[in-house]
């Protein structure tokens, strides 16, 4: 890893020192023999050569046997402004990297749970039903109700259901609550619910990416399933940073963009416990919505920190065709698998 690491900075410098774009996937050939001043020169350098860079921390691109990624695009909000949602509870193994299955706890069998897009004044009709062996429970943050009153666990075969407005405009996280609620959350239990204002927001290429994390056990179930370390947790130790509840896939699998398209990014960070420092590499945000409100977005920004159990609206444009990795950019975690690719393709 201490090499890994290294190497990482030497090759986020080479990508950074670039002058002009480099075709996707061509390798600089290594030297063919050092000059005398390069001999102590990193080797590992010459063995692997900077290329298909993004900011050094996952290949852009990657085996064909790569599963299709989570699909990041926000759906449309729909006409009725009652937005009836059921959720069922249920355990079920999951992808969270290469080869690294998970035992997750999840909505509706999917981490993180379907993202939900609805307008400010809609009424959401809510049910969760326990499909498994244990309480869980459902608390939106776009909502202003009693916990006490809905935010409470729903035993074994067992539904719920309330209804809340969504008065407030913003992007917003949601996840069970039941405690101990780092478990919960760290196991698969959150999901993005973006609210949209009154005033519709300028149209924009717009995508949803949930940052979160998980701690492995040292040893798979019977299954070849990893499940929650819980000392890792505490000790603020994750194995994996994904967006989206899985490792470098939009590196794997970049984003189709337009150059000079508005996007529209809504980073919400479930955690449990990791601040994403999000960044897009080779752009600039217009504007953001910080922690979603729409009061005084930030305007001209390089990087933002989206709290945990918090969200933020990143509005920007890509200047020209090319690669344009997004990260959390505390690099320990980016290198963990917080990265992905905006790829701005020119229109034919
Ligand atoms: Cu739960
Ligand atoms: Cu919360």
């Amino acid at each position: 890893m201490i090499k890994r690491l290294g190497l990482a900075a030497l090759l986020a410098f080479g990508f950074a020192c670039r002058s002009s774009t480099p075709p996707q996937h061509a390798r600089e050939a290594p030297p063919t023999s050092p000059g005398p001043s390069e001999t102590n020169v990193q080797p590992q350098l010459v063995d692997t050569p900077p290329a298909d860079v993004s900011h050094g921390e996952a290949q852009i691109g990657g085996p064909n046997a790569s599963p299709a990624p989570v699909d990041a695009r926000l759906p449309p909000a729909e006409p009725a402004r009652l937005r009836r949602i059921r959720f069922e509870v249920s355990h079920k193994t999951i992808d969270i990297a290469p080869g690294v299955k998970y035992a997750a706890w999840t909505f509706d069998g999917v981490v993180p749970g379907p993202a939900l897009h609805i307008r400010q004044g809609d009424t959401v009709a809510f049910t969760l039903v326990n499909r498994t062996n244990m309480p869980h429970s459902m608390d939106f943050h776009a909502a202003e109700i009693a916990p006490s009153k809905y935010y409470v666990n729903v035993v074994p075969g067992d539904s719920l259901h309330y209804r809340f407005v969504a008065r407030v405009p913003g992007a917003f996280m949601y996840h069970c609550g039941t405690a101990p609620t780092a478990m919960h959350i760290a196991n698969g239990m959150y999901g993005a619910l973006i609210v949209d204002p009154a005033t519709p927001r300028p149209r924009a290429k717009e995508f949803v990416l949930v940052q979160s994390e998980f701690y492995l056990s040292s040893k798979p179930d019977a299954s070849g399933a990893k499940s929650l370390d819980w000392s890792r947790l505490l000790g603020l130790v994750p194995d994996h940073i994904v967006f989206n509840g899985r490792a470098d896939q939009y590196a794997t699998h970049p984003l189709d963009v337009r150059p000079n398209q508005l996007l529209r990014l809504y980073v919400v960070n479930a955690g449990p416990n990791r601040i994403s420092s999000f960044h897009v590499v080779g752009g600039i945000f217009e504007r953001v919505f910080q922690d979603g409100s729409q009061a005084n977005p930030l305007i001209g920004v390089q990087t933002v920190n989206v709290p945990v159990g918090g969200g933020s609206i990143f509005e920007l444009r890509l200047r020209e065709p090319g690669d344009y990795p997004f990260v959390t950019h505390a690099f320990a975690d980016a290198t963990k698998g917080a990265v992905g690719v905006l790829r701005a393709i020119a229109a034919r």
